[in-house]
C-alpha cells in the first residue's frame, strides 16, 4: 500500500507560534511571553504578543487551509489561556476560542489534531518550580482532563506534549528557549521524570473524562539515524546509534528511548540507566506503571539525520558529511533518507502507528515581482521526504498521516520571526498572506493521496 486512503495530510503549527492575542481575553502569563522580554534572548526582541495575529484571524486560516485541500490541522491549545494560573478556574474566553476554532475547522472538513503542550508552560506554574514540583503532574493532567471533557465531543486524536526533548534540553539545560535556565544536569532528569509522569496521569484521566473513544499520543523529536548501505551490519549499526542514550551530559535529551521507552515499553533504557545512573531520581515501579499508559499510535517529529555505518571496531560510526551537504536555510542539513529509516526503525521498535507530526524546513522566502512566493527548495525538500515515507508505508510501516511544518511562517522560538517555514508566507507589517508556491504542490499531492510521488 502506498499512503492508507484515511492518510492524514496535514499542516502543524503550535499556539506561541502563530495565535498572538498574548494578554488578550484574561489569558494568563506563560514562560515564553517572560523570557521573550528579557534583552539578547530572541533575535532582535521579537516576541510572540501578535505573531500571526491568528487569535483574530483563525477564520481566514482555515480558509487557507481548506484552499491547501488539508485534511488535518495539528494545532496546540496554550495552557494558560485555558488556565491562568495553571489550575483551578477555566477561563471562559479562552476555552471559547478554541470551541470556535474546532468549529470552523470541521465545517471545512479538516480533523482537528490537538497538542496539549507545545512549551507553553503557565508562569504561575513555573514559579511554583514547574517541571521540578510533583505537584505539576497534577495540574497538568487535571488540564488534560479539563480539554478532554471540553471538546472531545468534536475532537477523538490529541497529543500530551510535544518534543520533550527540546523543552527540557533547550529550556533548562542549554537554556536557549524558556525559561532559559541552565539547571543542576539532576534536576533536568527529575524534570524529565515528572513530564513522563505527567503524560502517564494526563491519559489516564483523559480517558476517564472522553465523551467518546479517543486515541491519544505524544510527539517526541530527535535526529534519526540511517544506514549508509544496504549491508546489514550498516543497518545494524543505524539502528543502535539511533536506540542508544546520548552519553554526552551536557545535552542528555537528545535521545529517543530515555523518553519513549518508558512510555510505550514501560521501562527507562539500560544503557541510559548506566550512563546516568549518578544523577538520577527514585524512579519507582508505579511510576513506570504509571508512564505506560496504554497510547493508540507514536508521533514522530523529523527533520533530518545521520549517516551511519559500522566502524571496524563494531560500533555505530557517523559519516561525515560531504562538502557541500545540501542545507536549509537554518543550516540543517536535508537528508530524505531519515523518513524512511526513522520511522521503520521506530515501527520495528514501538509497534504502534506512526504520525510523521512535523518535517519541513525554513527557506529565505521572498515576494517576487508578480506578487507570488516561489519556494522550490521546499517543494524539492518535501518531495524528497515524502517519497521516502512513501516507500516505508509499502514496506509495511504503519503510517497514519504526515503533518508539515508549518502550514505559516511563524515566531520560531529564538530565531523570532527570521526563520520561514510556513507553505503560506505571512507579511508581519499587514499580517498579509500569500499562498506559497509549495502550498499549490502539497494541494496537488493530496489530491492525489500522494500517488504522483
Ligand atoms: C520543532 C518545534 C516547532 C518548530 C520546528 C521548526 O522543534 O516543535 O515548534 O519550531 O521545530
Amino acid at each position: 500500500m502506498s499512503f492508507r486512503k484515511d492518510f492524514a495530510w496535514g499542516e502543524a503549527t503550535s499556539s506561541y507560534q502563530i495565535e498572538g492575542g498574548a494578554f488578550t481575553d484574561g489569558k494568563g502569563w506563560d514562560i515564553w511571553d517572560v523570557f521573550c522580554r528579557e534583552k539578547g534572548k530572541v533575535f532582535e526582541g521579537h516576541t510572540g504578543d501578535v505573531a500571526c495575529d491568528h487569535y483574530y484571524r483563525f477564520k481566514e486560516d482555515v480558509a487557507l487551509m481548506k484552499e491547501l485541500g488539508i485534511k488535518a490541522y495539528r494545532f496546540s491549545i496554550n495552557w494558560s489561556r485555558v488556565f491562568p494560573n495553571g489550575y483551578g478556574k477555566a477561563n471562559e474566553l479562552g476555552v471559547k476560542f478554541y470551541h470556535n476554532l474546532i468549529d470552523e475547522l470541521i465545517n471545512a472538513g479538516i480533523e482537528p489534531f490537538i497538542t496539549l503542550y507545545h512549551w507553553e508552560l503557565p508562569y504561575e506554574v513555573y514559579k511554583k518550580g514547574g517541571w521540578l514540583n510533583d505537584e505539576v503532574i497534577e495540574w497538568f493532567s487535571d488540564y488534560a482532563a479539563f480539554i478532554v471533557k471540553e471538546f472531545s465531543g468534536k475532537v477523538t486524536k490529541f497529543f500530551t506534549f510535544n518534543e520533550p526533548q527540546c523543552f527540557i534540553g533547550l529550556g533548562f539545560v542549554t537554556g536557549v528557549h524558556a525559561p532559559g535556565l541552565k539547571a543542576p544536569i539532576r534536576d533536568s532528569f527529575i524534570m524529565a521524570h515528572n513530564v513522563l509522569k505527567s503524560h502517564g496521569l494526563a491519559v489516564k484521566k483523559m480517558r476517564e473524562n472522553a465523551k467518546q473513544d479517543i486515541l491519544i499520543g505524544i510527539a517526541p523529536t530527535g535526529s534519526m539515524s540511517y544506514p549508509d548501505s544496504d549491508k546489514p551490519e550498516d543497518i545494524e549499526a543505524a539502528r543502535t546509534h539511533l536506540m542508544s542514550c546520548n552519553p554526552d551530559l551536557s545535552n542528555w535529551t537528545w535521545n529517543v528511548t530515555w523518553w519513549s521507552d518508558p512510555v510505550i515499553l514501560g521501562e527507562y533504557p539500560e544503557d541510559g540507566l548506566k550512563l546516568y545512573k549518578d544523577y538520577l531520581p527514585e524512579i519507582k515501579k508505579d511510576d513506570l506503571k504509571l508512564i505506560s499508559q496504554p497510547i493508540d499510535f507514536y508521533g514522530q517529529n523529523i527533520y533530518n539525520g545521520n549517516r551511519i555505518k559500522m566502524g571496524v571496531d563494531g560500533k555505530s560510526e557517523v559519516v561525515k558529511r560531504y562538502e557541500g551537504f545540501p542545507k536549509t536555510a537554518l543550516d540543517w542539513p536535508v537528508t530524505p533518507e531519515c523518513l524512511y529509516w526513522g520511522p521503520y526503525f521506530l515501527y520495528e521498535r514501538y509497534k504502534k502507528p506512526i504520525y510523521i507530526t512535523e518535517n519541513g524546513l525554513s527557506c529565505h522566502d521572498m515576494v517576487s515581482s508578480d506578487g507570488k512566493v516561489h519556494d522550490p527548495n521546499r517543494i524539492t525538500f518535501v518531495e524528497s521526504y515524502l517519497k521516502q515515507l512513501k516507500k516505508a508505508s509499502e514496506n509495511g510501516v504503519d503510517i497514519r498521516g504526515y503533518f508539515h511544518w508549518s502550514l505559516m511562517d511563524n515566531f520560531e522560538w529564538h530565531s523570532g520571526y527570521a526563520e520561514r517555514f510556513g507553505m503560506i508566507y505571512v507579511d508581519y507589517q499587514t499580517q498579509k498572506r500569500i499562498i506559497k508556491d509549495s502550498g499549490y504542490w502539497y494541494k496537488n499531492i493530496i489530491a492525489e493521496n500522494g500517488e504522483n510521488l
